[in-house]
Order: structure tokens, then sequence, then C-alpha cells
């Protein structure tokens, strides 16, 4: 097993959390709540938008996001995820307004143009950048807006320990803007947050 129990560890807490302990931490994960805040205002929601998160863990950020009165759509790859972003939100999928559904962010399961905004945050670094890129091209309709909140290059140990950071992809802020213009995206700007280590990027679906 390459890395032996501590890429385990990772791989059940944060890359597909899963099981009792991962529940009970991701259900509503306090350290998040500055980034949460940040995504939410640069989406800036509206009641008649259709938003998509990727790797929506708990579903805390999408409780957050549809007291806009915006309809979502949410996928995780772990099912434990899944489950617990839907009772999160139960009264929300219960009247329609929110979906969940277990799949990978490289393979969206919506057809072309399904929304008008897409947030991802702490999950970019798991994806294969370009693939999962493409695949929110795609699904957000022209002019869409997405807001991708991940983690810049070297980040301190107290940010990301170096047992997690190893197995995830970083991008400086050049190559992060470079990788979402090649993807379809315009209006591009990738700022720094936090103290410095962490990155907000926002962009545009071009028209076709
Ligand atoms: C570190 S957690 C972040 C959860 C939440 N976005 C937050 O900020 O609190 C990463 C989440 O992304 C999901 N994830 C990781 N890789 C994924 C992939 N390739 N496709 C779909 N979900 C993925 C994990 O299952 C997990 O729920």
């Amino acid at each position: 097993m390459p890395g032996g129990i501590g890429d385990v560890v990772v791989d059940r807490f944060f890359r597909r959390p899963r099981g009792m302990i991962a529940r009970r931490w991701w259900r509503d994960p306090k350290p998040h709540h500055e980034i949460f805040r940040d995504v939410l205002a640069a989406a800036d929601l509206a009641p008649n938008d259709r938003l998509l998160e990727v790797g929506c863990g708990g579903g805390t950020f999408l409780e957050w996001a549809l007291r806009s009165g915006c309809s979502a759509a949410a996928v995780d790859h772990s099912l434990d995820m899944v489950r617990l972003a839907e009772a999160t939100n139960a009264a929300a999928v219960a009247e329609g307004r929110l979906e969940v559904r277990q799949a990978p962010g490289e393979r969206l399961p919506y057809p072309d143009a399904a929304f008008i905004c897409a947030v991802t945050m702490n999950v970019f670094f798991f994806l294969d950048g370009k693939a999962a890129l493409a695949e929110l091209a795609r699904v957000l309709a022209p002019g869409g807006r997405l807001v991708l909140h991940t983690v810049a290059p070297d980040p301190p140990a107290s940010v990301m320990p170096p047992l997690l950071a190893r197995r995830m992809a970083f991008y400086d802020d050049e190559c992060l803007a470079a990788l979402l213009r090649d993807a379809g995206f315009t209006d591009v700007a990738v700022e720094r947050r936090g103290k410095g280590e962490l990155q907000l990027a926002t962009a545009r679906r071009s028209a076709p």
C-alpha cells in the first residue's frame, strides 16, 4: 500500500471522507467558514440562479447558499458525504431545490449549460485539474460564473500538513489562470486569501 497508514487516514478523512468520525467532522467544518463566506460573496447568488457545487462534503456551504433563494445541485464522490449533505439540507431536498449526487468532479452528470454559477472549495487540489475545468466549462451557461477556492503552492504545514500536501496538486497564480483560460473561461482573476496561502479564482464561461 503506497504511503502506508498515513495515506489511508488522509484518504478516509479528506480525499474521500467516510465513516463516523469523518461524518461528524464534515457536518460543519468550522475552520472553513471564512472560506465559505469568501466564496459566497464572490458567487453573488440570486433567487433565480441555479448553482453547482463540486465536492460538497457535508453540505454546510450549500445550506448557506440556499438562503439566497437559489436552487442547487452538488456532487461528491463519497457516498457518506452525499448522504450527509442531503441530511444537512433535508428541507431543500424535499422541496426539490437541491439535488446531491455521487459523481466524480471530472465527469459531471449534467447536460451542457445547466448552471449559471459553479463553486468548488478545498477540492481542486484532489482533482484532475484539466478534466475538472473542462467539465465545469461544459455545464456552465455562457456568461456563467465560476468561483474556485484552493490552496497555493508550498503551503505552510499549519495550513496543509506535508502528509496531505504530497498527495495534492497546487498551481501558482499564473498557471491556474492559464488552466482556466485554456478550459474556455474569460474574465479570469486569481487573488490570494488568508495570509497569502489560499487562492480565490473567479472567471466567466466565455460565449461560444
Ligand atoms: C477536503 S473536503 C472539502 C469539503 C467541502 N468542500 C469543504 O470545503 O468543507 C474534499 C471533498 O471533496 C470530495 N472529493 C475529492 N475528490 C473528488 C472527486 N474527484 N470528485 C468528487 N468529489 C471529490 C471529497 O469526497 C470531500 O467531500
